[in-house]
């Protein structure tokens, strides 16, 4: 299979790839923290097909892939506040990291959110996840605070990220 780093918005035929790129990146960046059973278990539920086809299909959500696929990256709208966005997932196939594929998502991502008026995104990561906060830092991210939250029965330090839409 031919694997580019083009970026384009996702398909709802893509919704089996993304969960595939979900599954190799959360063992590689979770496994320590939370266990593989549990990140399997995790994905089959989170990254469940038709979740993420009716996230794909969503006006107010931007799904983007690179390549075919070796990548995704996931905004929505945040509750919170109405010129905020929330990025939900950015998730680069391990084999591919420190490429820029991360990084070229996080562009279109900013690009799209720009042209609907988003003023700020913000987003959540594991504060153990040194991956994760290096990679946001290096993108201009400001951590704003760090919170305790319930996952599986289990607290974690969770850091809240945030930066001005338009910082690419
Ligand atoms: C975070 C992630 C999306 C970045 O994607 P990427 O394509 O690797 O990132 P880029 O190549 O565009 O950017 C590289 C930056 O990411 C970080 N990074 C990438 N791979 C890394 C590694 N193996 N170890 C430490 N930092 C790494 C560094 O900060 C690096 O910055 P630099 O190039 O200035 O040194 C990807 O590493 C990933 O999927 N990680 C696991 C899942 C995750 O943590 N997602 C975010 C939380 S929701």
């Amino acid at each position: 299979m031919t694997r580019t780093r083009e970026i384009r918005r996702a398909a709802q035929t893509d919704a089996a790839a993304i969960r595939d790129v979900a599954r190799e990146s959360w063992h590689a960046a979770y496994d320590d923290l939370l266990g593989s059973d549990t990140v399997d278990a995790v994905v089959d539920d989170w990254y469940a097909i038709d979740r993420l086809r009716s996230a794909i299909g969503a006006s107010s959500h931007h799904v983007f892939v690179a390549g075919e696929v070796v990548g995704f990256g996931h905004a929505s709208p945040w509750e919170g506040a109405p010129d905020v966005a929330h990025l939900t997932r950015l998730y680069v196939h391990p084999a591919f990291w420190g490429d820029g594929v991360g990084s070229h998502l996080l562009e279109h991502l900013d690009a799209a959110l720009a042209g609907e008026g988003y003023e700020r995104l913000r987003l959540e990561v594991f504060a153990e996840n040194d991956v994760g906060v290096g990679f946001y830092e290096s993108r201009g991210f400001d951590r704003l605070e760090t919170i305790e939250e319930e996952f599986l029965g289990e607290t974690y330090d969770v850091a809240v990220y945030g930066r001005p839409i338009g910082s690419e």
